[in-house]
């Protein structure tokens, strides 16, 4: 059985969980599952990165210890995503001591390896990146990424030889022409390489909050440097050999451009220090903006998903942040985008096809769904779609799979305005137009759920099939004639009722 593991971003507890976030979420979501449709054995991790002086900055103004603002932060983390129907397998805090003990392990290995020394460090910091900056790299003196003022520090820290590791990681790049996608990021992280290693500063003595360093306990590791760690702790790196072989480097790590450095050339060169497989593949996707900008705390621009799922549903803002923002350029969120989007395409393409289906087999066939007929157009359709969304789904575009998916439901609804079965007497036609439909449905119930699993799972119920969409598999489910015929076919409330365009935010 193939394996698939996939991670995303650990957030930092000094924030809740805002739309940003929410889009890596659901791609992340919506890959693991449409993995889990394929019948892989997929692991899906995210997580809380809980160390540095950021989250204790954060614990300090709110008048909390480190550990009591991590755990109730973590937890509104966790809340988020449950509202948001993740199906993460794990969810991973480093403040857990099993992290701990993994991220002295691993470091330990490099130390022993000889990458690591001691050496004194001036220059400047970003808290809100927690990232050292060289002095060329800053913007009028500012931060490139927060656009505000930097820290200068000097201590004197634990080093890695990130210097040492030019040529291999080139090598590495070079041999594995898929380990970066997209292309332009894999650009960017080469250029950076080329561009020379420095080596760097991986320990503090300035704060405590973090995971001491097994030989020095004064210092504690710089939070990249254990937050970083987490992929492998998670599949118990240093504690359960067998799992961690099991599931590594197998790993595809979905990130977003601000975390690329990091993981696109320090993980993997620290990876290779410690004697281990760099990960096999990276992802990583732009900014979801708000008025051009991206959201942040700083600048009061942030939407918060649960306000939307309010407004919309679960499935549609994830139907919306899918098909709406493809994975690697920027996008940008409008609450009109958003709308527009539920209008057409759920509303009126998915809801409107499911109503109008039911409708007239209650009218026409007593509510009693017949079965497809054995060709048609729309088979050869519903295949075209079922290759396409294949395809789009393995290569991380959910837009496009999607819009393969809702093609096949714009011909079926055109199909249907044609042939007007609503106006015909009943028999053998007006049953294979309706067959035809409800196994659209069927069809589409099954590629789309990865992205709306709910709807999905109560289109099948709607159409009378007492499976799940989300325990079938592709592409055995998907073959054209797997609706039997002879089932109940309900007239619920509309899926999708339509929304005014107007906004209610303002
Ligand atoms: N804690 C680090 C990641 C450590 S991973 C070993 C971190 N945390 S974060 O909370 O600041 O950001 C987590 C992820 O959210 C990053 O991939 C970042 O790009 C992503 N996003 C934050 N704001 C975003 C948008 N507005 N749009 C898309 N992704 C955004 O970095």
């Amino acid at each position: 059985m193939p394996r698939f593991y996939l991670t995303t971003p650990i957030y930092y507890v000094n924030d809740i969980p805002h739309l940003g976030h929410a889009y890596t979420m659901v791609n992340a979501d919506a890959i693991s599952r449409w993995h889990r449709l394929l019948g892989d054995d997929v692991l899906f991790l995210t997580g809380t990165d809980e160390h540095g002086l950021k989250v204790a900055r954060a614990a300090e103004q709110n008048g909390m210890t480190p550990q009591e603002w991590t755990d109730r932060t973590s937890r509104r983390f966790v809340e988020a995503w449950e509202q948001l129907e993740m199906s993460n397998d794990r969810f991973i805090r480093t403040t857990d001591p099993r992290h701990h003990s993994a991220v002295a392990e691993l470091l330990s290995r490099i130390h022993d390896n000889g990458y690591i020394h001691l050496d004194s460090y001036r220059g400047p910091y970003c808290v809100g990146c927690e990232a050292y900056y060289g002095p060329d790299e800053l913007v009028d003196g500012c931060c490139p990424v927060h656009g505000v003022p930097v820290d200068e520090v000097e201590e004197e820290n634990y080093f890695f030889a990130l210097s040492r590791f030019g040529d291999r990681l080139l090598e590495w790049y070079e041999t594995n022409p898929n380990a970066v996608m997209p292309e332009s990021k894999r650009n960017e992280a080469i250029g950076f390489i080329r561009g020379g290693l420095k080596d760097i500063s991986i320990t503090r003595t300035s704060i405590d909050w973090g995971v001491k360093v097994p030989w020095d306990p004064a210092h504690v590791f710089y939070v990249w440097y254990d937050a970083l760690v987490n992929y492998v702790t998670a599949i118990g790196f240093g504690s359960d050999d067998s799992n961690f072989a099991h599931w590594w480097p197998a790993v595809h790590h979905l990130i977003g451009k601000d975390i690329l450095r990091f993981h696109c050339v320090w993980w993997p060169a620290m990876c290779m220090a410690a004697g281990i497989d760099p990960p096999k593949s990276i992802f990583v996707h732009g900014w979801l903006l708000v008025g051009g900008e991206k959201m942040a705390k700083s600048k009061l621009n942030q939407v918060h998903p649960a306000e939307l799922v309010s407004e919309i549903g679960v499935d549609a803002l994830r139907y919306h942040l899918l098909r709406d923002t493809p994975l690697g350029p920027d996008g940008d969120f409008s609450y009109e985008g958003m709308i527009a989007r539920y209008n057409s395409d759920l509303a009126n393409n998915l809801g409107n096809l499911a109503s109008r289906v039911a409708a007239v087999v209650a009218g026409k066939c007593g509510g009693i769904g017949p079965a497809p007929r054995r060709e048609s157009r729309l088979a050869l359709e519903a295949e075209v779609a079922c290759d396409a969304a294949q395809r789009a789904w393995e290569s991380f575009a959910p837009h496009e799979a999607l819009e393969a998916t809702w093609k096949l439901l714009r011909e079926t609804n055109a199909e249907l305005e044609t042939s007007e079965p609503w106006k015909k007497e009943p028999g053998a036609e007006v049953n294979g137009v309706l067959g035809d439909a409800l196994e659209v449905l069927r069809i589409v119930g099954l590629l789309a759920s990865p992205a709306m699993p709910s709807t999905c799972t109560e289109l099948w119920r709607r159409i009378g099939l007492r499976a799940s969409p989300l325990d079938a598999r592709f592409p055995r489910d998907a073959a054209w004639g797997g609706y039997p015929g002879g089932l109940v076919v309900e007239r619920g409330s509309p899926l999708f009722p339509r929304k005014q365009a107007a906004s209610s935010q303002g």
